[in-house]
């Protein structure tokens, strides 16, 4: 069952009943301001940080779900009736109900007793502010007599302290009001120069900025009283809830349409010209004024509308593909890339699913997440990549997280996952391939924030590999640590309290329990460093490097492998984890898609052995389980993963994350059918059709899909942020239709499908457009290309600086 549809043209997700199985979100902003925007206008913003400057207020939890957010009231002033052409809050019965969910912009709409109300929702490149642009239209042939009522929620900035503090927090709030615009300045009196704004483009018949004023107690978002009897009092009290509602009266004659517009917005003044006038407790406008005088016009708008167009044509159109197969079109050129310019911006922060005050950004989340963004905006990329090693600590370990506007590690969640530092090498050399910007790796970047302890950016990149060599435990494997990828895998934890975090308790020395997950990671991360150091002319480093994976690929082959696939870690007590030994756990996805990578076993026909085994105890029709069976007890020796229900998150769900470490492995023992087959089952295009089923939003991917053990098999959860995204975009464009960048140049090495009969990219590459046309002339992965017409040795295509290659490639 579906609740909308595709359409690809406009590149938008269109949803035409507002009450899907869960709200389908998407993002407004894509630099300083973002907004989380549902299909019936719930959601909220915040500038940068979606913990310590929250704009609006968002009650997670909440009963009725998302209940809170853009709210727009419209009141028919003949008969009284009240609705929200967004549906929520209200809930009334709506004609033509449609949300279209775009790139970085939401579009809704709906009519209601022959009134017609759009609004749009966008964040303009380059501004802190957000615009909902609404038109309402009369479409019958009465003149009707409106009132329409704004209403947002203000955050008092922090929204932990805002959710918890309330013996503070109910005395602090306040705000100003001047002409249409409501200033909320809580806590600007002191040590805050920034302020959020609420402007509309019509004069006001009132306003309100007491939440109690608004609604009065006992009432809800859904029957204001304010609405109900088209009265506001112009409150103006400090404390409580503030909040911010616009009033409006018009008419709209048959046909007539009004557009209004209405911004929110942030703003922060220098320190010393907070006041105006000075010594006042008033905001200085002057600075903010202009901007909200230039948005309030409706030309403006459109512009700004088309910017935001052009900035997101200019980012899909690196990469473009046609191929016979629409979900992977309609993802690749449009979804999955956009959901990796999400997932860039708020790592694991602010989504339906995290509540953007518990996780800043992750160390490797951060470094994965470049891999599918890297293509876009390089230069911004290559500042994450800074400011990743900035945090790094002199060992080469790293803080597993970081917040954003400070640039510092988080002391709370603390390092030790031993998985870590190889990110920030696999995420620098992606970077490298991509531009060829050789000097980053010169950069001068301290280590833990520290000035004064300034190191080359490619002497952190030896430091995260020396960190491995200076952590192995018995068999010659790296110790994990705290956790290694699988931050549930807590082997040193042993944790018997209620409620203690096994994220960060540790209770063992962690001298024995070993991890394959990272010995392949190393090996990935020694590989790159071995041709990094090619690249720069130094032998004997290569050479270290080259030595470093072959001797820790020698113990994986010896040490990590069961026989039929391969082992996951050894545990605190050196025994086996995901052995045919074990009672459950026998088997694990992601050492088997890893171990692939790293090349571990290929020429001994191990990484084929594997994979079968993956086919034969993982593979699932809702894509491929993380572990088989799932741990249906509480383990003390193996922490969180055996906490979860069986099929469950990492205890046996479709962790969506790994699923395509198997598609890429596939690749590389050359199974295309194999590899398409396990991507269309977790691409949610593909499971569009099984809305009913998967619940979140099939346009883009969820982190997990629970597996064959649960009872709600196929169930999806936290959608948008996840290092799925990044994945599953490497996976199918650099392995499967095998576009992949390279030191040197674009390596071409497709493994489709054996009844595809050919595909198109269209790649902008270091300044190139290079045009792809692949034909499938036989029935193997044989390719050979042609360049410009002229037939080349291999499968890299050079770098030359062209404006334009045309590359046919032949697959036989
Ligand atoms: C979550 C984390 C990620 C981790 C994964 C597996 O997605 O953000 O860092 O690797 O879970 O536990
Ligand atoms: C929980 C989740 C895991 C995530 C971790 C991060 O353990 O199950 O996916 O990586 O929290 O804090």
């Amino acid at each position: 069952m579906q609740f909308g549809y595709f359409d690809d043209s406009n590149r938008e997700y269109v949803i035409s009943q507002p009450d899907t199985p869960l709200p389908w979100i998407n993002y407004l902003g894509a630099e300083d301001y973002f907004g989380l925007i549902s299909n019936t206008g719930g959601g909220y913003s915040f500038y940068q940080d979606a913990r310590l400057r929250r704009l609006t207020r968002y009650r997670y939890n909440n009963v009725p779900t998302d209940m809170g957010g853009r709210y727009l009231y419209l009141r028919d002033n003949a008969d009284g009736q009240y609705w929200s052409p967004t549906w929520m809050p209200t809930q009334n019965q709506l004609e033509d109900y449609s949300c279209r969910h775009g790139m970085g912009y939401t579009k809704i709409g709906s009519t209601f007793n022959g009134i017609r109300a759009d609004l749009r929702y966008f964040v303009p490149p380059g501004e802190t502010l957000e615009i909902w642009d609404v038109t309402i239209k009369n479409l019958t042939d009465e003149d009707r007599q409106l009132s329409a009522f704004s209403s947002v929620e203000f955050c008092l900035w922090d929204a932990n302290d805002d959710a918890t503090n309330f013996q503070r927090n109910l005395n602090i709030g306040e705000l100003e009001v001047q002409d249409s615009v409501i200033y909320h300045k809580t806590e600007y009196r002191e040590r805050r120069n920034h302020f959020a704004y609420f402007a509309c483009s019509e004069p006001l018949a009132g306003f309100e900025t007491q939440r109690e004023a608004f609604l009065v107690p006992y009432r809800g978002y859904q029957n204001p009283q304010a609405v109900l009897r088209d009265v506001t009092n112009k409150s103006l009290t400090v404390g409580w809830s503030p909040v911010g509602v616009h009033h409006l009266r018009f008419s709209l004659a048959p046909g007539e349409t009004r557009r209004v517009i209405f911004l929110l917005g942030y703003f922060e003044n220098p320190a010393d010209q907070k006041f105006s006038p000075p010594g006042s407790q008033k905001i200085n406008k002057a600075g903010v004024e202009p901007i909200i005088e230039k948005y309030l016009n409706p030309q403006a708008v459109d512009q700004a509308f088309e910017h935001l167009k052009q900035y997101w044509q200019a980012n899909l159109n690196v990469l473009q593909v046609v191929t016979p197969d629409q979900h992977v079109n309609r993802v690749v050129n449009i979804w999955n890339a956009y959901q990796c310019m999400v997932t860039f911006n708020l790592s694991r922060s602010a989504s339906y699913f995290e509540s953007g005050i518990g996780r800043g950004m992750g160390f490797r989340d951060s470094n994965q997440d470049l891999l599918g963004f890297v293509q876009m905006v390089p230069e911004r990329a290559r500042q994450r990549i800074l400011d990743l090693a900035t945090t790094q600590l002199e060992s080469g370990g790293a803080y597993h997280q970081y917040q954003p506007l400070t640039n510092r590690g988080n002391d709370a969640v603390g390092g030790n996952f031993n998985d870590d530092p190889a990110w920030l090498v696999l995420g620098t050399a992606a970077y490298l391939k991509e531009t060829a910007d050789w000097g980053i790796l010169d950069e001068a970047v301290p280590f833990d924030n520290k000035p004064g302890s300034e190191a080359s950016l490619f002497e952190h990149l030896e430091r995260s590999i020396q960190y491995t060599l200076d952590n192995i435990g018995p068999h010659g494997l790296p110790l994990i640590g705290r956790a290694d990828w699988n931050d549930c895998l807590n082997l040193n934890t042993f944790s018997e309290k209620p409620g203690e975090s096994f994220q960060t308790t540790t209770s063992r020395d962690g001298k024995v329990a070993e991890s394959v997950v990272v010995a392949a990671l190393f090996i990935m991360a020694a590989n790159e460093m071995q041709a990094i150091s090619n690249h720069l002319g130094m032998g004997d480093k290569a050479a270290f490097y080259k030595n470093a994976a072959e001797k820790m690929a020698g113990v994986t082959r010896k040490h990590g492998w069961d026989g039929d696939w391969f082992l996951r870690a050894y545990d605190h007590f050196g025994d086996v984890i995901g052995s045919q030994e074990c009672e459950d756990g026998k088997i694990f996805i992601e050492p088997q898609g890893l171990c692939a990578m790293a090349g571990i076993g290929l020429k001994e026909g191990m990484v084929e052995k594997a994979l079968e085994a993956v086919q034969t105890h993982l593979a699932t029709t809702h894509g491929i389980v993380l572990l088989d069976p799932p741990y249906h007890d509480y383990h003390l020796h193996l922490g969180e993963i055996s906490s979860y229900p069986p099929g469950y998150k990492e205890n046996g769900s479709v962790f969506c994350h790994t699923n395509p470490w198997i598609m890429i492995a596939e690749s590389i023992v050359g199974d295309g059918d194999r590899a398409m087959d396990y991507y269309l089952r977790i691409n949610p295009s593909n499971r569009e059709a099984i809305s009913d089923v998967h619940r979140c939003e099939p346009y883009v991917y969820a982190q997990t899909i629970a597996g064959k053990a649960a009872d709600r098999f196929g169930e999806a959860k936290n959608s948008w942020l996840t290092g799925t995204a990044a994945w599953n975009f490497v996976a199918i464009t650099q392995w499967i239709l095998g576009v992949r960048p390279d030191y040197d140049g674009l390596r071409i090495e497709p493994v489709v499908s054996k009844n595809w009969k050919g595909f198109k990219v269209r790649r902008q590459f270091r300044g190139t457009l290079y045009e792809i046309e692949v034909v499938r002339e036989g029935t193997g992965n044989n390719i050979s290309l042609f360049v410009n017409g002229k037939k080349i040795e291999g499968t890299l295509v050079e770098a030359v600086g062209a404006s334009q290659v045309s590359v046919k490639v032949v697959i036989a």
